[in-house]
């Protein structure tokens, strides 16, 4: 197993795509999202009622890391929508993110639509497609970022131009010394867990290797934490082409924890990995250990990340990171291409025909 991850011959070839060269460049696309979003021409606003994020998959999570980021920052509430349609409340005085990297995501674009209806404040994020010729024809500001990626890939271009954006509008404190930072360490743990690092010394491909035959169940610690347990569930389906769930703290000790009692037979099936942040409020870190005790016992591997960093964007991006680099790790281990997502396009092409 260990040949295949440390051998750059047999990654090549597993990974034509070079799926993992991109997750390593997230910090790139980080700075370069951010500086699109500062410099995009954007109406000036005051601080509006509600904040959205329309977008599905990989276009969404940049909204879910935003809402995790900004959750007691601000003083209006951030809703991710991922549907065809929009709350009720939503109005002039809310300002609508529409993300969709290729543009053509349907969902997305019905929200778009109900969004201009409703006479919110609109900025389009994407590399081109429906949603940018609409942004053209619409006057609505276009944040346009580089096409040819997949999707989940471009996470850095994605949630780097909102957090650009939010800082020309000076609703939110410190966010470049948060963009600066968590640049400055995505780069250095990219050198740490990055491909060229063998296995010995890299717990990316350590834990990757305990994933393989197991399905994954990725709990985050805090809510905090909850969107990159979201990430790293979706890149271990995307990328490694696995089964995966996931769940946050204390929600899961009011319903799953009770599932526990047979999830884990047969043995061997599952395999739990906990998402640890060290600003997870000490009752959390109790329930994780009691939980670990009275509830997964013997029946599963149970593998605790840490975040790293200091502010908030650095440590969760650092667990996006860890994860995004054990999912690509998984799939060279499960001998599959991480950059293909067949069932994705045949269901958008029959949606579509
Ligand atoms: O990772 C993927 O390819 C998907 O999750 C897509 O992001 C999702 O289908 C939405 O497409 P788009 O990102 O082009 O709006």
């Amino acid at each position: 197993m260990t040949y295949v991850l440390d051998d750059p011959g047999r990654r090549a070839s597993l990974d034509p795509g070079g799926m993992a060269e991109l997750v390593v460049r997230t910090a790139d696309f980080l700075r370069e999202g951010w500086e699109l979003g500062v410099r995009a021409a954007l109406p000036e606003g005051s601080s509006p009622s509600h904040l959205l994020v329309l977008g599905m998959g990989g276009s969404g999570i940049g909204g879910d890391l935003l809402r995790s980021l900004l959750y007691d920052r601000v003083r209006f509430p951030v809703t991710v929508v991922k549907d065809y349609t929009l709350p009720g409340w939503v109005g002039p005085e809310a300002v609508v993110f529409a993300c969709s990297y290729s543009g053509d995501t349907e969902e997305t674009l019905a929200a778009y639509g109900a969004a201009r209806a409703a006479g919110a404040a609109c900025v389009a994020v994407t590399s081109g497609g429906r949603l940018a010729q609409r942004a053209q024809e619409d006057g609505v500001p276009l944040v346009r970022i580089p096409s040819g990626l997949p999707p989940r890939a471009a996470l850095g271009y994605l949630l780097g131009p909102m957090l650009g954006a939010l800082q020309r509008w000076g609703w939110v404190e410190g966010l470049e010394e948060e963009v600066t930072e968590a640049e400055a360490l995505l780069r250095s743990l990219a050198a740490e867990w990055g491909p060229e690092v063998p296995t010995a010394h890299n717990p990316t491909k350590q834990l990757a290797r305990s994933l393989v035959g197991r399905v994954p169940v990725v709990y985050a610690a805090s809510r905090l934490s909850e969107p990159a347990a979201l990430r790293w569930k979706t890149q271990l389906n995307e990328n490694s082409k696995v089964y995966a769930t996931w769940n946050v703290f204390p929600e899961l000790n009011h319903n799953e924890t009770v599932g526990w009692a047979l999830a884990g037979q047969p043995e061997g099936l599952l395999e739990v990995v906990v998402l640890r942040d060290p600003e997870d409020a000490p009752r959390l870190v109790r329930r994780v250990e009691i939980t670990r005790e009275v509830a997964l016992g013997g029946a599963a591997g149970v593998h605790q990340v840490h975040a790293r960093g200091t502010r908030r964007l650095s440590r969760l991006l650092s667990l996006v990171l860890f994860g995004d680099l054990v999912s690509v790790y998984l799939a060279y281990l499960n001998e599959v291409d991480p950059t293909p997502v067949a069932v994705i396009d045949e269901l958008k092409r029959r949606l579509g025909s």
